[in-house]
């Protein structure tokens, strides 16, 4: 995995994000339609700004959330509200190739990895990710496997405090989830980290340079052929 690239602002920062994304489009609309792996939080919603603006074709993109509370999805702080209002609404997707992890655990993970209904099985092109105070990714918390798949998960004690700001009370934060597995997201070929803040600075570099182990979910990220770490202040 290479070192951290670090970046001046935060817009230099999503903007790099969304070439990434452009580029993907431009070299994947002839081979296959491409197929996107998305974070919640605040870290991407730059990017969001930035792809809204570019006003790029998405009419052929699939996109598969990382997560989403185990929560009504018309909450709204559900991952499905969040998507919708920050993205999904401001792009010509269409609404039925937007997926969100769901109980059916099994169906997300052939629609990932394309097998389902004749699909050619071309996997998941490109994979963003924001990292966890507790270095989870996804939902994948401390102690998650390697191996892990799609499967409905507990919080982390930290996890929920963290996510707090974003409800009433913290007793309002949901204590369970949907998310992609540890094991699931290292098949995409390709991942890109996204870190903003000093307080993501210690778990990042425990991440990157510390011990591979299943106490930081994100050190799995170190065994990844193609992964690129962005991060700004
Ligand atoms: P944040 O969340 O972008 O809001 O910091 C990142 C995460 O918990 O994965």
């Amino acid at each position: 995995m290479n070192k951290v690239t670090v970046f001046s602002t935060y817009e230099k920062l999503s903007q790099y994000v969304a070439d990434i994304i452009e580029d993907i489009f431009k070299k994947s609309f002839r081979v296959h339609f491409p197929k996107l792996v998305l974070p919640t939080g605040s870290t991407p919603l730059g990017l969001y700004e930035e792809l809204v603006k570019r006003e790029l074709d998405w009419s052929s993109v699939m996109t598969f959330n990382l997560d989403e509370y185990i929560i009504n999805p018309n909450h709204p702080e559900s991952y499905h509200s969040f998507m919708k209002e920050n993205f999904f609404n401001r792009i010509n997707i269409y609404p039925n190739r937007c997926h969100f992890p769901d109980r059916n655990t099994q169906w997300y993970e052939d629609k990932i990895a394309g097998t389902m209904g004749g699909g050619t099985g071309s996997g998941i092109d490109l994979c963003i990710l924001g990292i966890g105070s507790n270095g989870h990714i996804a939902f994948n918390e401390p102690g998650s496997s390697f191996k892990s798949r799609t499967r409905v998960v507990d919080l982390d004690e930290q996890t929920i405090q963290d996510n707090s700001r974003f409800f009433d009370s913290v007793d309002d934060v949901p204590k369970q989830a949907i998310t992609m597995g540890l094991g699931t997201i290292m098949e995409s070929k390709k991942i890109i980290l996204m870190a903003r803040g000093q307080s993501k600075l210690n778990i990042m570099n425990v991440a990157i340079n510390g011990e591979v182990t299943e106490d930081v979910p994100a050190s799995i990220l170190q065994n990844h052929k193609n992964v690129k770490v962005y991060y700004c202040e």
